[in-house]
């Protein structure tokens, strides 16, 4: 496969703002297409700030940043990622609308791309077929936020090519990741393991077994975690946490996967986490943490 050039990144939230920085800062073109033209002008200024501090970190020369910025295009129209070499959809973690989106994609990309999907659990075989080239689809698995975390999951669909194996992996290891491998079962490997630990954190709480301050306490310094479990649920987000223990309940079909019901209650009343203002932790307050994002 020739070498890529242009990316295309759909879902200018959290991830795709960060996977988008991420291919900019590596010489690549982007296009970074959001539904929501509000969500692109907060990807702007969220890629802008976070380019300017890896700068000023000397992580990146002012020349890449500068550059970065020039390469990076904005749309709220499907077609324009039309010329990319890879597409990478990182919108809303729901099934139907993610093969809905794929089905579209395979009507306006080149023959020739490969078609990734960020997703946490949704399975690649299935969003695969709802194409006519699930060869070319691939999971790419970004961990939160892209700039920063080493890790990229390439999960391989029942029908997924050597070739775009090849091609995915290495594209991510222009972006300087590190990869492991999944078979394509619910959850993968990261979340297969992290989310049932998140949810366990949610039932410590729910039955009062321990404050939220000390749940995170006791496993950032008795596990040697960075975050605590709740903290991390609210960067990740609630609904994001929620669908993907629901894709593990009902993918893997073990009552041990069921979402707690405190996880739910936070869901149903909007408290998404940190993007919404307020989770597990209230981020509308003067004492709010700094975003570990760069
Ligand atoms: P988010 O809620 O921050 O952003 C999603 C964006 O997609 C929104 O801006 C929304 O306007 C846009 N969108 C929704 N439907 C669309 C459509 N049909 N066409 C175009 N744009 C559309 O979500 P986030 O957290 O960035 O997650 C995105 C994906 O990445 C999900 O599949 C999630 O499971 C996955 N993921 C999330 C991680 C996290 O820590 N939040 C980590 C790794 C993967």
């Amino acid at each position: 496969m020739a070498e890529m050039k242009c990316v295309g990144v759909i879902g200018a939230g959290q991830m795709g703002s960060g996977i988008a920085q991420l291919a900019a800062t590596s010489g690549l073109e982007v296009w970074l297409m959001d539904a929501d033209r509000d969500a692109l002008s907060r990807a702007t200024a969220a890629i802008s700030s976070s380019v300017k501090r890896f700068v000023s970190k000397g992580l990146i020369s002012k020349e890449v940043g500068d550059d970065a910025m020039h390469r990076l295009r904005l749309t709220s129209n499907l077609e324009d990622l039309s010329s990319a070499d890879i597409i990478v959809e990182a919108i809303v973690e729901s099934e139907d609308i993610k093969k809905k989106l794929f089905k579209d994609l395979d009507g306006i990309a080149k023959s020739s791309a490969i078609l990734a999907s960020n997703t946490s659990s949704i399975s690649i075989t299935r969003l695969a077929s709802a194409t006519k080239r699930p060869s070319q689809v691939i999971g790419m698995h970004f961990m939160n936020p892209p700039p920063i975390m080493k890790l990229v999951e390439i999960i391989r669909g029942a029908d997924t090519s050597e070739e775009t194996f090849i091609a995915t992996k290495a594209l991510a290891e222009r972006f300087g990741k590190t990869i492991v491998c999944s078979q394509d079962y619910a959850g993968f490997v990261v979340n297969r393991i992290l989310m049932p630990m998140i949810n366990e954190a949610f039932h410590t709480l729910y039955t009062g077994v321990a404050t939220k301050e000390d749940i995170d306490s006791g496993m950032k310094h008795g596990t040697n975690h960075p975050m605590g479990p709740l903290e991390l649920a609210d960067l990740i987000g609630l609904d994001v946490c929620l669908s993907v223990m629901k894709v593990l309940h009902e993918g893997l079909g073990d009552s041990k996967y069921a979402p707690c019901p405190l996880l739910v209650q936070y869901v149903d009343a909007g408290r998404l986490g940190r993007k919404r203002g307020v989770g597990v932790y209230d981020y509308r307050k003067a004492t709010q943490k700094p975003s570990p994002r760069l």
